[in-house]
């Protein structure tokens, strides 16, 4: 069992509270930086070839040392323990919580309910290879003969976010004529705009769905289905086209997909950190099984780190210490993740669902609600778009927002001076954000202008940036398979360990419920023209409206 405890009253939380009131909550950056020319050494950290900077924060290291009690006060290295070890963490589900274990290339043995799960693991990945060799050989073609060429992953939330982002960040790993798509909106739009890129004689559809049973995805599959059926006419022929990625064989079997088409999972993967799992499919068909196996090597050296490493070293606790630093003492509210690599466009979005899904919760681990923050609004997008879109805010808005910088040293496409062009905004812009401008920075400026003085005056206030805007940077030397691996992992563990300090279950989803129970509700009030008088006036409206308008 994790433990009960609320952080707000541990000492270390005091502690935290007044050193942040008395000590911290004015202190600006760039004195410690000119008070400590040592301070970048003392405040980074290197993983192999990723260099974690956490030097721009507004902390030093009586801060560090609080927060690590913390993170001992609301013993994080025993739940760390539990996790690894198969425990049932996710208790709320009565589940374990092992997305670690499908990289665990170690194989030593992890025994859920007394059973080792190792060989179920290895049995899957060896069945995802020989699958991805055989389509990527030709050996499985489609009812025509022809090789397949087009995979459509179909899955919503932790069946396509990972995914689409992982395949996205590693387009130059693309096998060579292999396409790959995902649709995951109930929106008929996306499935008919999907189907317009593919041919039915060349496309394998991915039916992705831990339950099998979201409507969004069994829509979507339903209307693959029948497309497919059209052109192909057989129904024997779905057995070449469709493949199923679920943890329910039952459900999988009723769809119509062959049991040899299925790929297994079981329900200690939660669905927002199952793209190590066969969810992972249309990855490794789409770069390939080797370059997939790399991913989970990647993220098996965070797991080592997270698990091995002692507190003051270990990436993912600081990352969530930090966070917690910034949302519970200075009342952060949201987080940015900003990419300086178009390939990462979709990894905001993805950890968007990693971090609020897990970390969203304001019931505490004893059922009583919390009295105090817990997971941050989690945003973003690739720089240098963001910079031209809501950078302003970032600097000279009213809130903080702490920031991750993440950038690859080595460009994919070094075209010209574009990725200096790139980077030079990539570490300017943690600088600036630290530094800010002064008023007197700002006169100067202005003065060289040759402005007026009157202008100077009436224009100064406008262009003070008061500095001290927390950021970590994360330079990669290259994003390849095995640091993306690493870089999502460590991400998946500042989340987990955030949850514990915070005294929550970090694993289950409950409040994405409500809104799928009424929205079956609502279903059938939609199928005729009669009028709805079920809800209240503004509900009642909207669908009596959009009633009106489809009729005329
Ligand atoms: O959005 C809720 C959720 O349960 C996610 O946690 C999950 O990733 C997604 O739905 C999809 O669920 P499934 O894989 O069962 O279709």
């Amino acid at each position: 069992m994790l433990p009960r405890i609320n952080p707000t009253n541990t000492q270390a939380w005091f502690l935290l509270k007044k050193h942040h009131e008395e000590e911290m909550s004015r202190r600006q950056m760039r004195d410690l930086f000119s008070n400590d020319p040592d301070r970048f050494a003392k405040f980074s950290l290197r993983l192999e070839d990723i260099l974690f900077d956490y030097s721009k924060n507004i902390i030093n290291q009586k801060t560090l040392q609080l927060l690590l009690q913390l993170a001992e006060d609301c013993k994080l290295s025993e739940a760390i323990h539990d996790m690894f070890a198969g425990l049932k963490i996710n208790e709320t589900e009565h589940r374990s919580v092992l997305h670690t274990a499908l990289r665990n290339f170690s194989y030593t043995p992890i025994l859920v309910d007394g059973k080792d799960i190792m060989p179920h693991v290895q049995r899957v990945l060896s069945h995802m290879k020989s699958f991805c060799d055989e389509i990527h050989g030709g050996k499985r073609k489609g009812y025509t003969g022809k090789k397949i060429r087009y995979i459509v992953n179909i899955g919503i939330g932790g069946s396509d976010l990972g995914p689409v982002m992982v395949t996205e960040a590693l387009r130059p790993y693309w096998k060579k004529g292999i396409e790959t798509y995902f649709v995951s909106n109930v929106d008929g739009t996306h499935i008919t705009e999907t189907l317009k890129k593919v041919k039915p004689e060349e496309t394998l559809f991915l039916v992705a769905s831990k339950t099998f049973t979201t409507q969004e995805t069994m829509t979507n599959a339903h209307t693959a289905r029948a497309w497919f059926l059209e052109h192909a006419g057989d129904e024997a022929h779905i057995a070449h086209h469709f493949a199923a990625l679920s943890t329910n064989e039952k459900e999988v079997t009723a769809f119509g997909i062959d049991k040899a088409n299925m790929f297994e999972f079981w329900d200690w993967v939660g669905g927002r950190y199952s793209l190590w799992s066969a969810i992972g499919l249309s990855i490794a068909l789409t770069i390939g099984y080797d370059s997939f196996e790399s991913l989970l090597k990647g993220a098996a050296v965070a797991d080592e780190h997270f698990r091995k490493e002692k507190f003051d070293k270990n990436i993912p606790v600081l990352m969530a210490l930090i966070g917690i630093w910034y949302t519970n003492f200075f009342g952060a509210q949201s987080e940015a993740i900003l990419p300086y690599d178009q390939y990462l466009h979709r990894f905001a979005a993805y950890m968007q669902q990693a971090n609020m899904e897990s970390n969203g919760k304001s019931i505490d681990r004893s059922g009583n609600p919390v009295n105090y923050a817990t997971g941050p609004v989690v945003w973003g997008e690739p720089g240098t778009n963001g910079q031209h879109a809501f950078y302003q805010l970032i600097h000279q808005g009213t809130s903080v927002i702490p920031c991750d910088f993440i950038a690859p040293a080595i460009s994919h496409n070094p075209v010209g001076d574009h990725h200096i062009k790139l980077l030079s905004n990539f570490f300017a812009q943690t600088e600036a954000l630290m530094n800010g401008k002064s008023e007197n920075e700002v006169k100067v400026e202005f003065m060289k202008e040759d402005k007026p003085q009157d202008d100077i005056k009436r224009l100064a206030p406008f262009k003070i940036f008061e500095g001290n805007k927390p950021t970590n940077s994360i330079l990669l030397k290259e994003i390849t398979p095995h640091s993306l691996g690493t870089l999502i992992a460590l991400y998946e563990h500042k989340i987990f360990a955030q949850g514990i300090i915070w005294n929550i279950f970090s694993f289950d989803q409950w409040g994405v419920e409500l809104g799928k129970q009424l929205a079956s509700r609502v279903l059938p009030e939609l199928s005729d023209d009669a009028e709805v008088r079920t809800h209240d006036s503004s509900t009642n409206g909207l669908i009596n409206a959009y009633k009106q308008f489809r009729k005329n």
